[in-house]
């Protein structure tokens, strides 16, 4: 069993998300459930993963998203599809970096700390399993590098579940 350790500097953003995905996939390596890997990926990218306020889970019951595992402040629980940066990304099957949440009409506050966010859709197929949250308190956090870097993280967790296909 590895436990992620390090919280990295992300002074060379590729190579430690690289470093950061070999840690994930030991983590979620050999098992399937659900809840289980998605606290761990949540707790992963919180604790290694500098400048955040809340990483975490939204997963779709039918026209909405409900909060799933995560690490930060208490969140609101259901997000409809289409409502909010979650909401939107998940409609639109698309990761949607937000560099200021205070210039995204319809964003929901959850935390009042954070000011960028950026959310990942979390696909099979084209069905829509849920979306990955993460937050931060700083404005423009997120850029191309964190965006692929988090997208991978997201696709280890996707793959990890039972029936995963990749
Ligand atoms: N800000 C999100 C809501 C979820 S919280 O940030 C955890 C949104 O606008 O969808």
């Amino acid at each position: 069993m590895s436990h992620v350790g390090a919280r990295y500097d992300f002074q060379h953003k590729a190579r430690d998300y690289q470093q950061l995905a070999n840690e994930l996939a030991g983590l979620l390596a050999g098992e399937r459930d659900c809840i289980a890997n998605a606290a761990n990926t949540a707790s992963c990218i919180y604790n290694a993963v500098p400048g955040l306020n809340w990483a975490g889970f939204y997963f779709r019951q039918g026209g909405e998203l409900v909060l799933g595992p995560f690490q930060g402040r208490p969140a609101c629980v259901r997000i409809a599809l289409g409502a909010g940066v979650c909401g939107r990304a998940g409609a639109e099957r698309r990761t949607i970096v937000v560099p200021d949440v205070a210039q995204f009409p319809g964003h929901i506050a959850c935390d009042v700390a954070s000011r960028s966010e950026i959310v990942i859709p979390l696909l099979r197929g084209t069905e829509l399993v849920g979306v990955l949250d993460i937050d931060s308190p700083d404005v423009d956090r997120f850029d191309a590098d964190d965006r692929v870097g988090l997208e991978r993280l997201a696709a280890l967790f996707l793959s990890s579940l039972a029936g995963g296909d990749d």
